[in-house]
């Protein structure tokens, strides 16, 4: 799944085992992740070395859902590590231990990325790339985002309707001095805010404005749209 950041990649994973009825085990990758991080290793105890499954090795023997979060912030040998797993083999080999773990019939894998952040140093193998299927994701159109603004935070239409007005309209400045447009996820903030009691100019500057960028000129534009919006 890819898609900008707050947009509802991670939401739809949980919605997803949630209605497939399936344990969902999520990871969110650094770069500091190594291997052993996603498959397991041996713990030192009082009564000598244990052995401890990892996060990916315990969804492959249960059946769940493995949620590898922002996999491009995992090192690429790390990542690899997934290759016996996501192909026709469907076995997850512990090095280490000496077994081979062969994947539950359930078992799935779905990584998540956000491709405006990519580098040429965070990027995955066309070899990982080429074990999945892809779905692109985006922020919702405008009725549906104000549906969720709604939803999730009980504020009334109205002003779910202009938290989203704002949002689309920082989203067209992407590009051009900022580099991520105001997420769902920063609208909801902003409306949970507003549903707490904030002012809503307050609200948006704090919640919406504030966070994504220092820019003196963007910021004063922002403001200016929020003002214009709950005046
Ligand atoms: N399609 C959606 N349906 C419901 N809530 C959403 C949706 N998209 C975003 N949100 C809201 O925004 C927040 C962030 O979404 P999330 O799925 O964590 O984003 P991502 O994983 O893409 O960064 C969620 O907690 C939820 O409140
Ligand atoms: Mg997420």
């Amino acid at each position: 799944m890819k898609g900008p950041t707050g947009c509802g990649k991670s939401r739809f994973v949980e919605y997803m085992a949630w209605k497939l009825g399936r344990p969902l085990i999520t990871v969110a990758c650094n770069e500091d992740m190594t291997a052993s991080d996603l498959v397991g290793r041996y713990l030192l105890d009082a009564d000598g070395t244990r052995w401890l499954d990892g996060p990916l090795t315990v969804a492959a023997r249960i059946g769940a859902i493995c949620y590898l979060d922002e996999v491009v912030e995992a090192r690429q040998d790390t990542t690899v590590v997934i290759h016996p797993l996501t192909d026709h083999r469907r076995i997850l080999p512990l090095d280490k231990k000496g077994e081979l773990v062969p994947a539950h019939p359930d078992f799935q894998l779905v990584i998540s990325y956000n491709p405006g952040y990519q580098s040429l140093m965070k990027d995955l193998k066309q070899s990982t790339k080429q074990r999945f299927t892809g779905f692109d994701f985006d922020y919702p159109e405008p009725a549906v985002e104000t549906e969720i603004v709604t939803r999730e935070t009980g504020v009334d239409p109205g002003t779910a309707g202009r938290l989203v007005t704002i949002g689309h309209a920082a989203r067209n400045l992407k590009g051009h001095g900022l580099d991520e447009g105001i997420s769902t996820r920063l609208l909801v903030y902003a409306a949970t805010l507003i549903r707490g009691g904030v002012a809503p100019r307050d609200a948006c500057r704090m919640a919406l404005v504030r966070p994504i960028t220092d820019d003196v000129d963007i910021r004063a534009t922002l403001d200016h749209a929020v003002d214009a919006t709950f005046e």
